[in-house]
C-alpha cells in the first residue's frame, strides 16, 4: 500500500465506512463511564454493540443513555472498596463477566486505573482524551490551552497504557482556536469532534483493522502516524 501512513481525523482523512457503520455481531464492547455520556451516545446513535455500560458513579446520565437504549448496566461505586486495586479487580472482573470483552472503551471515565488493570486490558483498552496528546494531559485540557495560547487543540483515542493519557494513538482531531473562545466554547467543538474519532476508533477495532502490535498502534497492518 502507497501513500500517507493513516492518521485519523475523519475531516482530514475520510473513510467510505463512516458514513454508516456495519458492525460485526458478536464483538463484545464494554463502555466506562462516570458522568454525561455524550461519547457513549454517539456510540449508541452509530448504533455500535455494546453488551455493558459500566460507571463508578451511581445514577448518572449515562446510565440512564444507556438504559434508554436497551443496553445492560451495571455500577461498581469506588467508594465501597478499601483501594484502589479492590476497586481495579472488583472493574476488571465485572468487564470480563461472562465473556472476555473484546473492546474496553474509557469513555468519560474519571478514575485512574492501576497498572494491573491496565496491564490486564494491553491493546483492547481505548480512552477519549479531551487534548492533542501528549499537550494537556490530565484534567481542565480547554482552560490549559487557552491558557497557553494554544493556537489548535483538539482531541485524541489512544490505547491505555501504564502511564496516565499516554498510550499510543489510534486517532487524532484538530481544532482551531478562535481568538474569543471560552473554555466552553471550544470544549463544544472538541467534543463534536470526539464523538466522531471515538466511533471510527471503535468501528476499527471491531472489525479487526486496529490493533496494538509491538507498542504501536496499527491500521490495516501499517503504523499509524504521529500526523
Ligand atoms: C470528554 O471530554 C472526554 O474526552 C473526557 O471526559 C469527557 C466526557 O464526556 N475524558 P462525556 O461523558 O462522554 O459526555
Amino acid at each position: 500500500m502507497g501513500g500517507k501512513p493513516p492518521t485519523c481525523d475523519p475531516d482530514a482523512q475520510p473513510d467510505p465506512a463512516d458514513r454508516d457503520y456495519a458492525w460485526p455481531r458478536r464483538a463484545r464492547v464494554v463502555v466506562l463511564v462516570s458522568g454525561r455520556g455524550s461519547n457513549l451516545q454517539s456510540l449508541i446513535d452509530a448504533r455500535c454493540p455494546i453488551a455493558l455500560a459500566l460507571s463508578n458513579v451511581p445514577d448518572t446520565p449515562a446510565l440512564r443513555r444507556a438504559r434508554a437504549a436497551g443496553i445492560p448496566t451495571h455500577v461498581i461505586d469506588h467508594r465501597a472498596f478499601p483501594s484502589r486495586a479492590a476497586f481495579d479487580a472488583a472493574l476488571a472482573e465485572r468487564i470480563d463477566r461472562p465473556e472476555r470483552a473484546d473492546l474496553v472503551v474509557l469513555a468519560g471515565f474519571m478514575r485512574v486505573l492501576g497498572g494491573d488493570f491496565t496491564d490486564r486490558f494491553a491493546g483492547r483498552m481505548i480512552n477519549v482524551h479531551p487534548s492533542l496528546l501528549p499537550a494537556f494531559p490530565g484534567l481542565r485540557t480547554h482552560e490549559r490551552a487557552l491558557a497557553a495560547g494554544a493556537a489548535t487543540h483538539g482531541c485524541t483515542i489512544h490505547f491505555v497504557t501504564q502511564e496516565l493519557d499516554a498510550g499510543p494513538v489510534i486517532a487524532r482531531a484538530r481544532v482551531p482556536v478562535r481568538p474569543n473562545d471560552s473554555a466552553a466554547s471550544l470544549a463544544a467543538r472538541v467534543l463534536e469532534r470526539e464523538h466522531r474519532i471515538l466511533t471510527r476508533a471503535v468501528h476499527w477495532f471491531v472489525t479487526g483493522r486496529l490493533r496494538l502490535h509491538d507498542g504501536e498502534a496499527r491500521l490495516d497492518g501499517r503504523r499509524i502516524g504521529d500526523d
